[in-house]
């Protein structure tokens, strides 16, 4: 039962899973797999619900139990910064290395208050730390950082300490793997495109060039609407439903072919929930995360405009072009632009600056 219902070939929950319970991500499990083994650090790129957590758990997990890698994963958005990062990582860190690290600990004179808790010191830089545990976790171990892209400014502590640790081994293979994650691959630039000579603003030693350490880089894009439709037909048919075509068709609309959306409703749908409770739960659930995150993004961004924004953007939504939703919000068109422009930085816009999921254009119609 630990996997589901249905043994969960259909429908997975958030939980670590199977791999073969993850639908439509082969290729990306193949990459990251054979990246983690082969040392390839790697980022893996993706809107709001496409799927990045559970991939990236299940493909940790996959190659824990078939390989014994150590896995730590530290979502970084949860750790709110850099130092709460290393705590984190250092708390989940196993037994065996948190022993090794401790003589070097007690070293450098720091309250270590017990072997299962670290309480990081003034006296220790977190970098020093996360250093020190990169460097002791054997070979095949994979470090994840999920939703890195929450570091900001801090990014160059992290890429500092990585640099680091590259260059006392020499060599990534001595090293374990790692991956990374955020919304877009402009969120992740100091990764994907460290400069000739270090990483973002990393201050490395002069003339010590970097090229050729790039992130290897994966993305996930929303399903197809024919896929999404499939996904769920055939899931729902595996528990007994037997949906109408309508119905699948209108689900698959609603979900934007994000497998978050589509997973939840054959999940509840299996179940007997009616099909209206379970859109708008849907709603309630889902959407007003996406809501939630947009309205944070904006508040950071443009403090003093926000509630005007929040209408642009729901009138951009509904369909209304720039202009007029600038102009029925009395919002200048340049600070919509601004904001569309800060959307397709966190994923929710493509380049063209259109939703990269209907799905997201429906929740934020709500947006106030
Ligand atoms: N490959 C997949 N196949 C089926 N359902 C999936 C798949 N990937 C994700 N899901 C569903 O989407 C939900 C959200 O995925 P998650 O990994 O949290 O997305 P992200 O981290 O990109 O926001 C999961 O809990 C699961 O129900
Ligand atoms: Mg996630």
């Amino acid at each position: 039962m630990e996997d589901g219902i249905m043994g969960c070939k259909y429908f997975p929950t958030s939980r670590v899973q199977r791999l073969n319970c993850l639908a439509g991500r082969d290729e990306e499990i193949e990459t990251l797999a054979a990246n983690i083994k082969s040392k390839t650090w790697t980022a893996l790129t993706g809107s709001k619900f496409t799927g990045k957590t559970l991939l990236v758990k299940s493909v940790a997990e996959y190659l824990r139990k078939t390989e014994g890698y150590v896995t730590l994963y530290v979502d970084v958005k949860t750790a709110g910064n850099f130092e709460r990062l290393v705590e984190t990582a250092y708390r989940k860190a196993p037994m065996t290395v948190k022993r090794r690290m401790e003589l070097f600990l007690f070293r450098k004179s720091l309250d270590v208050t017990n072997r299962s808790s670290f309480k990081a010191q003034e006296t220790l830089p977190p970098q020093i730390l996360f250093w020190k545990l990169l460097t002791t976790l054997p070979e095949q171990s994979v470090v994840v950082l999920d939703n890195v892209h929450v570091l900001g400014r801090e990014t160059a502590l992290l890429t500092g300490v990585l640099w680091d640790a590259l260059n006392e081994k020499g060599s990534r293979k001595h090293l374990p793997g790692l991956i990374v994650t955020g919304p877009t691959p402009q969120a992740v630039l100091h990764f994907l495109n460290p400069s000739e000579i270090g990483w973002g603003s990393v201050d490395i030693s002069k003339g010590t060039h970097f090229v050729g350490r790039e992130f290897g880089h994966v993305h996930l894009a929303p399903w197809s609407d024919e896929f999404s439709r499939r996904y769920l037909y055939e899931g729902l048919a595996e528990c007994g439903v037997s949906p109408s075509m309508r119905e699948v068709a209108h689900v698959a609309e609603v979900s934007g072919g994000l497998p978050a959306v589509l997973s939840f409703y054959g999940r509840f749908r299996c179940r007997g929930y009616p099909r209206d409770r379970i859109l708008s739960m849907i709603d309630g659930r889902l959407f007003s995360q996406v809501r939630r995150e947009i309205r944070d993004i904006i508040k950071e961004r443009f403090p003093k405009k926000n509630t005007s924004l929040f209408k642009a953007l729901s009138l951009y939504a509904r369909g209304v072009s720039i202009r007029e939703a600038s102009h029925r919000t009395g919002v200048s068109r340049q600070t919509v632009y601004e904001m569309l422009r800060t959307l397709i930085e966190w994923g929710y816009l493509n380049e063209g600056y259109g939703f990269v999921s209907p799905a997201y254009a429906r929740a934020v119609m709500k947006l106030r």
